[in-house]
């Protein structure tokens, strides 16, 4: 291959950003400056969140506001809540989720003003919605009564509560919170990086938005979550999980939740989700899913030197928390809009269309032969 084709865009720097940087030398990723564990620990989501969207952490006040906004703006249409009970109850939650963002672009009054003001507007009602209108999914797929979103709870409790119909334990609920701050925001992935394409031709948020949930669908991305649990379901039993990995990499099989394009000695969100995975099992009374868990990464590390990604511990974490497994992925959307949605306001701020060269390798310039010499 020519050497100035850069496939798959590898270690090519194409723009600038302020919102989180990942350092593969010293395994770190920060948001804004701050390290993604330290957040972990002394955060909730929704302060995470608007760290990513408004640049700084909220005081006290500027969090009740937050918060009160996300409330006040997790209802969905009627004509969506319609539509949410009459969509395919076999369609892939991931493209019920980005059908729905779609659809509150025609519905929003707001949709093509790109200015930072309506933008940010617009961000909010996307990120307090998508659960809800996710929830609604959850249960009318199992032909359950649909719940509305409920006053005074936060963002995992209030989609908890409208997915099981209760609030788990606190140590639940914190699980969570951390599995969402560490997917919220990873620079220039792939499906941020759709975002800010769609972005560069001027396009709006919920177009934006819409084309970064295909992007995160496939399984090289955010399906891998997914795929890690249909992974653990073939192996069963934790006796078979020696065989069935050393089998695999026989077979050069590509193993989901391993491998990373940025980090090449462990992905730095892993020790922390890990940490919360143990806690979910323990609390669970589940040692099976841990067992499979730990000789598949040690057999991946001392075969292949390949490390899990975070979709490696979050996929069992939410697996024993209730959820369904095409649920997985969809869990991913409803952090990552936070990240989307500050790239496209950076993208608008300093905006240049994206516009790559490609090489041409295909037949010689020729002329189009008369029709009855064809
Ligand atoms: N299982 C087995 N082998 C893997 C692997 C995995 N998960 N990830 C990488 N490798 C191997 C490749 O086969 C390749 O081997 P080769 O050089 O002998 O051909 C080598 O490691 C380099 O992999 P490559 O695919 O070129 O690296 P990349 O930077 O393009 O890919 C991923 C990164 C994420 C696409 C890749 O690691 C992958 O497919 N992982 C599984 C999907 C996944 O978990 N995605 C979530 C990412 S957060």
């Amino acid at each position: 291959m020519n050497d100035n084709i850069k496939k798959g865009l590898h270690g090519i720097i194409v723009d600038e950003t302020t919102i989180s940087q990942v350092m593969p030398g010293i395994n770190s990723l920060t948001y804004r400056g701050y390290a993604v564990q330290d957040l972990c620990e002394k955060c909730s989501f929704e302060e995470v969140a608007y760290l990513i969207l408004n640049k700084e952490l909220p005081n006290k006040l500027q969090l009740k506001k937050f918060n009160k906004k996300l409330e006040d703006n997790r209802n969905i249409s009627t004509n969506m809540r319609k539509t949410l009970k009459h969509m395919p109850k076999k369609a892939h939650p991931m493209d019920v989720a980005r059908t729905v963002v779609s659809m509150m672009g025609l519905e929003d009054k707001e949709s093509s003003n790109n200015s930072p003001e309506s933008n940010m507007q617009k961000a909010i009602r996307i990120f307090a919605k998508t659960p809800t209108a996710l929830a609604i999914f959850f249960r009318a797929r199992k032909g359950k009564k649909i719940l509305s979103p409920k006053k005074g709870l936060g963002f995992s409790e209030n989609f908890f509560y409208m997915c099981f119909g209760k609030v788990p334990s606190k140590e639940i609920v914190k699980a969570f919170d951390v599995s969402l701050i560490l997917y919220a925001e990873h620079s220039f992935n792939v499906s941020t990086f759709t975002a800010r394409t769609i972005t560069s031709s001027l396009s709006d948020i919920h177009s934006a938005i819409t084309g970064a949930i295909g992007s995160l669908k496939g399984p090289l991305h955010g399906g891998a979550n997914e795929e890690v649990m249909y992974m653990i379901n073939k192996i069963k039993k934790p006796e078979n999980s020696l065989k069935w990995i050393n089998k695999a990499l026989d077979n050069k099989d590509v193993i989901m939740g391993f491998g990373h394009r940025v980090y090449k000695k462990g992905d730095s969100r892993v020790p922390t989700m890990e940490q919360y995975f143990k806690k979910v099992s323990k609390i669970k009374n589940d040692k099976k899913l841990l067992k499979i868990y730990e000789t598949v990464k040690s057999i991946m590390i001392k075969r292949k030197h390949i490390h899990p990604n975070v979709d490696y511990p979050t996929g069992p974490t939410y697996h024993l928390m209730g959820f369904d497994t095409d649920f997985f992925t969809p869990i991913f959307v409803l952090s990552r809009i936070t990240g989307w949605s500050a790239h496209i306001m950076e993208q608008h701020a300093s905006n240049k269309l994206i516009r790559p060269l490609s090489k041409y390798s295909g037949e010689d310039y020729r002329k189009v032969p008369l029709l009855n010499k064809r």
